[in-house]
């Protein structure tokens, strides 16, 4: 595997004295070149259908830190958008999108096959992306797993407990289930397109996982993330892919080998010592330190890395936090994380 890129080697299984790092959100608001391309587009969504300044946001944590890989600057909620549902952000506030609780809503939605018309800016960024990332550096698209964008698509928001996708799927599990297989249908052809334009490695994002319990878990958090598993291996093989069931506890033993997946991102809920046993047996694990330490920064901070690397040091690893950086990180915490990773 010598002369691979340092993050495909860890996805292929390889351990490494030192793991590659990249970051969740590493291109966003804490970086004060981010905000000066943010403004420049005009708002987040302009921002995400601008090929050359979204290419530009995803390269500037690469110049400045030199990160093993980048993410592509999009979104999870596109794919709502793609199928027909309104999207808009609210500064402060997060994200707003038209309801979907009654079948009459749903029959609103386009098929998964109209999605690209709306997508393929995204898809012209990931291809100027293959051509401008430095050689070393892997290049990572990503979509929300349909569990997740359900939640955001039945509530129109952001919740805190999921608790109107979870109505949903009680009192009228045949619409939900419908729209989960409508989402996980366009999800698979959005990714495809991905990879078809350069990406590298995809990662399913799933950070409502853990509000699924038993068996909902194995059906709506597992099942479509071993779906969209399969039909990407089968289109293109050697891809690999992360999933991220973010707050699944115990269920991220054997979460691997039940999905097909070639890498579990771990929150930063897991104890490393723990997943190392009970997760990183099945392969390369990716984590999972807490976010705050990007604001707090200082020996918490070193200790914290140094705990992490030692506990995953002897399997496949790939170093990020356990969540997305948030906007009141310090940039020079970031940096200490990683000359704490690389050196010691
Ligand atoms: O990681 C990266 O650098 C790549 C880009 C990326 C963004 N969102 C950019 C973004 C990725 C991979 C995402 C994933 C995403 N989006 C998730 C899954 C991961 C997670 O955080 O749990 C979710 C749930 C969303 C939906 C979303 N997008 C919300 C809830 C919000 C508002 C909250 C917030 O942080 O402001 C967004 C906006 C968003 N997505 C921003 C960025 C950089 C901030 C937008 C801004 O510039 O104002």
């Amino acid at each position: 595997m010598a002369g691979q890129k340092k993050l495909l080697r860890a996805l292929a299984g390889e351990t490494q004295d030192v793991p590659p790092i990249w970051m969740m959100r590493q291109a966003g608001r804490y970086l004060p070149e981010y905000r000066a391309t943010r403004a420049e587009a005009g708002d987040f969504l302009s921002l995400c259908y601008n090929p050359e300044l979204a290419a530009e946001v995803t390269l500037q944590p690469i110049r400045r830190y030199g990160f093993d890989a980048a993410i592509l600057f999009a979104d999870i909620l596109l794919i709502p958008q793609a199928l027909g549902a309104d999207l808009w952000f609210v500064t402060g506030e997060g994200p707003r999108l038209s309801t979907i609780t009654t079948e009459s809503d749903f029959a609103k939605l386009g098929p998964a096959s109209d999605i690209h018309e709306t997508l393929n800016p995204i898809y012209e960024t990931v291809r100027i992306l293959s051509r401008e990332l430095p050689a070393e550096t892997t290049l990572i698209g990503f979509a929300g797993a349909p569990w997740t964008v359900a939640t955001y698509m039945i509530a129109g928001r952001g919740t805190p407990d999921q608790g109107p996708a979870h109505a949903l799927r009680m009192e009228n599990t045949a619409l939900f289930e419908t729209l989960l297989a409508r989402i996980t249908e366009a999800t698979i052809d959005y990714l495809s397109k991905q990879i078809e334009a350069g990406a590298e490695v995809v990662k399913i994002f799933d950070s409502w996982a853990g509000s699924l319990k038993g068996e909902a878990f194995q059906k709506y958090a597992l099942e479509p993330c071993r779906q969209i598993t399969a039909a990407l291996k089968e289109r293109h093989p050697g891809i690999p892919v992360i999933g991220f069931p973010r707050e699944a506890g115990e269920k991220y033993t054997g979460f691997a080998k039940a999905t097909g997946i070639d890498c579990v991102a771990l929150d930063n809920s897991v104890d490393p010592a723990w997943a190392a046993a009970h997760v990183q047996v099945d392969g390369c694990v990716q984590g999972n330190l807490a976010s705050r330490h990007m604001v707090s920064g200082g020996q918490d901070l070193v200790d914290d890395t140094r705990r992490i690397v030692e506990a995953f040091r002897n399997g496949p690893h790939i170093f990020n936090l356990g969540h997305g950086i948030t906007p009141d990180a310090d940039p020079a915490n970031v940096q200490l994380m990683i000359d704490t990773v690389r050196n010691g």
